[in-house]
């Protein structure tokens, strides 16, 4: 229920809905969704984003996740199926969706992309404008020696494209969604790394080779699927990598990392909401943005380096039990529901 306070707002503001004084940005594993379920405080709070408010208007929001691995439209016709609400692509931002602005610098060059099954991150890159574009199947297909213990399956050697990667120098790594098979991916990124960019070409002395761009798109160690417990996550894989290359080479490697808490996913982000503000109030100022995310490393450290308002809730990776946060959120909820309602009942 609202307050008494939301009752007095509605006398002084609701004939100017376009002062809306806030917007949400949800984060979704483990706060929308665990595993293919939606919870069902998510219903339950997206009713009220959608006009079941003391206002009764639309509250703009965006869903801002570290997940990925196929496109925007194709997520968002899926998370509109699990919340049974519709979720359009301008309102959706996922981990390596920032990378649309980064493509015209190797928009000719070829790429490796990790992560996702079979070719469904190819697809994405080659949806941001990427041409030339890779993977680790394909160099399994053109060398299974390269890693002998991934043998192709059907599906996988059908996606697969026909190159001869001695003739192709990779420019750059992105590391769009979570390797299905880390030993094998970080052995290619070793050898595109420590060859100058030919897989299996002659190791080049570290002062003289080609560096290499290396990008993660979530640094996520963990995340919280429908298991009991947390899983590991693209973060985890990253750790595993840099100690392997560590080991081989002394150092670890220099890399760009995206994804929540980092500044420029969290700076798109606040250009988006402004976006969705802009479509529904037409203006791009709205006071409060609330994140509401269920993991204190990603959700909460970003929010509030970002100077945003936000609400860890006890549905995902974050456990009370544990003690505090390691970020400690503006306020805490159970769930999103009540992170919601607790949002309007501060700022209506
Ligand atoms: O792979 C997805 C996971 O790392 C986190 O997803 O939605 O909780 O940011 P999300
Ligand atoms: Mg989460």
């Amino acid at each position: 229920g609202f307050t008494q306070c939301s009752r007095r707002y509605i006398q002084t503001h609701s004939q100017r809905p376009n002062n809306l004084p806030l917007a949400f940005a949800f984060d979704i594993d483990g706060v929308l969704i665990r595993g293919e379920e939606a919870l069902p405080a998510a219903k339950k709070a997206f009713s009220v984003l959608h006009g079941d408010n003391p206002l009764g208007v639309e509250i703009p929001f965006i869903l801002l996740t570290n997940g990925g691995g196929v496109s925007e439209e194709t997520r968002c016709q899926k998370l509109s199926a699990q919340l049974g609400f519709q979720i359009k692509p301008e309102q959706y931002i996922q981990a390596h969706t920032v990378l649309k602005n980064i493509v015209s610098k190797y928009v000719n060059q070829p790429v490796l992309v990790l992560g996702g099954k079979n070719d469904a991150v190819r697809k994405v890159a080659e949806g941001y404008g990427f041409k030339q574009v890779y993977n680790t199947l394909d160099v399994l297909a053109w060398k299974p020696s390269a890693w002998p213990f991934h043998d192709l399956t059907p599906e996988e050697r059908a996606s697969a494209k026909e190159v001869d990667f001695a003739q192709v120098p990779i420019a750059a790594v992105f590391v769009f969604h979570d390797p299905r098979d880390w030993a094998l991916d970080i052995q290619i990124i070793c050898d595109v790394i420590q060859s100058g960019g030919i897989i299996g070409g002659p190791h080049v002395p570290y002062l003289r080779r080609k560096p290499i761009d290396l990008v993660f798109c979530n640094p996520d160690l963990v995340w919280r699927s429908d298991f009991e417990r947390p899983r590991l996550g693209q973060g985890a894989f990253k750790d595993a990598f840099q100690a392997v290359f560590k080991s081989l080479t002394g150092s670890t490697y220099p890399h760009v990392q995206f994804g929540k808490p980092t500044e420029a996913t969290y700076a798109f982000a606040e250009n988006v909401l402004q976006d969705q503000s802009q479509k529904l109030w037409g203006h791009r100022q709205f006071p409060s943005v609330y994140m509401i995310g269920d993991n204190p490393e990603s959700d909460i450290a970003g929010a509030n380096a970002a100077r945003w308002k936000s609400i860890l809730v006890h549905t995902g990776v974050y456990d009370p039990q544990m003690g505090p946060p390691s970020h400690k959120p503006t306020y805490e909820a159970s769930d999103v529901a009540e992170a919601v309602n607790m949002a309007l009942d501060q700022e209506l």
